[in-house]
């Protein structure tokens, strides 16, 4: 059996700030979807890690990302989402375009010397897969689908992602690291343990439920119970997919009418987690399925909160250094765990 990550990494200041330099400076980060701009002249903001990032679409139709902190004295410059020409930061007033550039100041003229031009704010990568846009706050980012490897592929064998529409937002946060939570959704050894629901209708054995890793994605493939009778069992996707881009975004794709649903995990301070999940579904699916869905993910939601505190109230104590990986049932999480470890070398 593998050791797991030192303990102390979950509850320590320290560690969170080299993340955030480390891993979440660097990374692909799911920010939200194309739906949020409509068109040319909108806007919406988000965070990639502890990032405050805002995602621009000009009268250009250029799609645009920047760091959501203005170059006077730090304040956040976006909020929310909407249709507008400009971002006005709120405490002095200095407005920029959607192409990032700062075109008024407040006295400006007063001020000797004053360069409009180095004032923009600060771009960073943007792409988009489907309807999903991501960020990387590093400029020089390699591209979206290098990260994505073989995920959109997969994906395509059971739902087109480019037909989904975006019908809502859940939000949510739970008392634990960041990483807890990306390791309870790594693995399904849990699953018949502490998901009763789930495992009436998805096969969880391990010769069934399949787990797959390379580069910075991992996969879980998990077939519908044969003779269940689940509302799962109604459509035209049969297996679940679930999917996780390093270093903190998930997909799941349940069996049934096309359905996903996604989001970040995001970390909000050493022993907080917050995250929010988009879903999407195909524009024929009814509301009653949908009901049906959202009540059968919440009971996981919850189950799972209460698994990912649970292990934090644990590893915070600070009485055992670490614990032990199953090989086989838990190598997305050894997967996981090795990628921290290379990004924050030891
Ligand atoms: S901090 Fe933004 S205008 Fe002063
Ligand atoms: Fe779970």
């Amino acid at each position: 059996m593998e050791p797991t990550l030192p303990w102390s990494w979950y509850a320590d200041p320290d560690v969170l700030r080299r993340e955030g330099e480390r891993i979440f400076a660097r990374a692909w980060q799911y920010v939200g979807h194309s739906a949020q701009l409509p068109q040319g002249g909108s806007y919406f903001a988000s965070v990639a890690g502890q990032i405050p990032v805002v995602v621009t679409r000009a009268r250009d139709g250029v799609l645009r990302a920047f760091v959501n902190v203005c170059r006077h004295r730090g304040h956040i410059v976006a909020s929310g989402e909407g249709a507008r020409e400009t971002l006005q930061c709120p405490y002095h007033a200095w407005t920029y375009g959607l192409d990032g550039a700062l075109r008024a100041a407040p006295r400006a003229d007063r001020e000797p010397g004053f360069d409009f031009a180095e004032l923009g704010l600060r771009a960073i990568s943007v792409d988009t897969w489907g309807p999903f846009v991501f960020v990387n706050p590093d400029p020089d980012a390699a591209p979206l689908h290098d990260a994505l490897g073989d995920v959109p592929e997969r994906l395509a064998q059971i739902v087109d992602v480019d037909a989904l529409q975006f019908r809502f937002r859940t939000e949510f946060e739970l008392d634990a690291n960041w990483k807890i939570a990306c390791e309870n959704f790594l693995e399904c050894y849990h699953c018949a343990v502490a998901h009763p629901g789930f495992t009436a209708a998805v096969d969880v054995a391990p010769d069934s439920y399949r787990l797959a890793a390379a580069g910075l994605t991992s996969s879980q493939l998990g077939p519908l119970r044969q003779n269940g009778d689940s509302f799962l069992a109604h459509g035209e996707i049969e297996r679940s997919q679930f999917h996780f881009l390093w270093p903190n975004f998930g997909i799941n794709v349940f069996p049934g009418r096309p359905n996903l649903s996604c989001g970040p995990i995001l970390p909000a301070g050493p022993e907080r987690t917050r995250r929010f999940l988009d879903y999407f579904f195909a524009p024929d699916v009814d509301q009653a399925w949908i009901d049906e869905l959202v009540a059968f993910d919440d009971q996981i939601g919850r189950e799972d909160t209460a698994l990912v505190e649970g292990v934090q109230q644990g590893v915070r104590s600070g009485v055992l250094g670490g614990g032990r990986l199953l090989s086989e049932s838990e190598q997305l999480v050894a997967h996981f765990q090795r990628l921290c470890t290379e990004a924050l070398g030891q």
